[in-house]
């Protein structure tokens, strides 16, 4: 069933498949992008499941491949998908904390076409990569750095920013070029999933932005074209949306872990549309067919502001999930805009964080600095000689209310 004006028949794509394989995942990150009840979900697709949906989507002129996750390499089955998809055409993208990426298996994925790793890091230190993912990592990660280089694969560093680690912007970017990275992605934290439920704690301040973009400017003088660097804004601090997904279902198909097809990562939590399964389902169907991928193509959906906008060809009125997330309804204007009648709900965020930049530089008259092998790093507000712990601990210490919630585990660290 399309809605008006949205012909099936002009319904292109998709062109980029991401195939979250599994949403288990050894981390604990504090703005984990899966869904905060993904426990509740149902059995994964297995590799016969995937692999159909893959050719499937390949039919329909599909020619990128994420394998995501959760951490994608908690499967056993990576290097067949990897191998069975390049020989389908795909170009396949790994998107990996790098925990389970062993030289046997990076072996078997240059062996099966694997086009490009993507490694992702939580910060330039040990102490706070270990906190905010809930585990000791960052050891084995600097590992895989260095075998994804020994295997010619371009070096793909991930860092989400956020208020925690945008001050160490500078380091990071140091070590993405002591690691020899060709491309770093700095995206700020999006506020959905893990990532809203912890916003209060994530989100920076302006100056801090600010600052952070004014010394990524300066790197990328610096490095000229060794390095592309990609500084992703939160949208929270911008006037105008982002074109999310570049248009609902326009370009884009998620897969879940259990099957759901999806037109962005989050569009599970929308009242009111049911997302067809892939194993009841063709890929066809699901993209030119089904009602949930048509229910926000096209501009029969929006309402005011958004329908008279000269810009709605832009952004498309911009994230429909968190138009919903903020506004309780999804054909609302992305209240990111600040046409929108509820612009203020973002604006109100951007204030309480400023203020909270404020109360914390207030209380610094001291700074703590723990040293590791190759940088220190600096928790204001938090005494040396008080606190000879872990950064962790410090952490949890800054968070008056004590209420972080990593994925998997309660705010005090145990498993749940
Ligand atoms: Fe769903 Fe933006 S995340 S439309």
């Amino acid at each position: 069933m399309q809605k008006a004006g949205s012909d099936s028949k002009k319904v292109n794509g998709p062109l980029w498949v991401n195939a979250e394989i599994t949403y288990k995942c050894p981390l604990h990150c504090v703005f984990c992008y899966n869904p905060v009840d993904y426990a509740t979900f149902g059995p994964e697709l297995t590799t016969d499941e995937w692999l159909k949906t893959f050719r499937e989507a390949r039919e329909l002129g599909a020619v990128q491949l994420g394998l995501s996750g959760g951490e994608p390499l908690m499967r056993d089955d990576v290097e067949i998908m990897v191998a069975e998809t390049s020989k389908m055409g795909y170009y396949v993208n790994l998107i990996t904390s790098g925990i389970g990426l062993t030289e046997k298996r990076i072996a078997a994925f240059k062996e099966g076409g694997l086009g490009q790793i993507q490694l992702s890091f939580q910060d330039s230190t040990k102490e706070l990569n270990d906190f905010l993912s809930s585990t000791r990592t960052f050891d084995l990660k600097s590992k895989v750095a260095k075998l994804i280089k020994e295997y010619e694969y371009p070096m793909v560093l991930n860092v989400v920013l956020h208020r925690l680690n945008i001050d160490h912007i500078e380091e990071i970017l140091n070590m993405a070029e002591a690691m020899g990275a060709e491309h770093v992605e700095l995206a700020n934290s999006q506020y959905y999933a893990w990532a809203m439920e912890n916003r209060k704690h994530l989100m920076p301040s302006r100056p801090q932005l600010e600052r952070a973009e004014e010394i990524t400017n300066r790197f990328r003088e610096r490095v000229g074209n060794k390095m592309k660097v990609y500084f992703v804004v939160p949208d929270y601090y911008a006037d105008r949306p982002k074109a999310c997904m570049n248009g609902w279902a326009t370009t884009f198909l998620n897969v879940a872990a259990d099957g759901l097809a999806l037109p962005c990562h989050e569009a599970r939590m929308l009242p009111g549309l049911e997302f067809p399964n892939v194993r009841d389902h063709d890929v066809r169907w699901i993209w030119q067919e089904s009602p949930g991928f048509s229910a926000y193509r096209g501009d029969d959906w929006m309402q005011e502001p958004c329908r008279s906008c000269s810009e709605k060809t832009k952004d498309f009125g911009g994230c429909r999930c968190q138009a919903f997330m903020l506004t309780g309804d999804a054909t609302n204007a992305d209240p990111v805009c600040d046409k929108s009648p509820h612009h203020h709900l973002v604006t109100e965020q951007v204030e309480l964080a400023r203020n909270r930049n404020r109360r914390q530089q207030r209380s610094r008259r001291s700074s703590y600095s723990a040293t590791t092998r190759t940088r220190a790093i600096s928790l204001p507000g938090i005494s040396k000689s008080r606190h000879p712990g872990t950064a962790a601990h410090l952490l949890h210490d800054r968070f008056g209310d004590r209420r972080i919630s990593f994925p998997g585990r309660d705010f005090r660290g145990r498993t749940r």
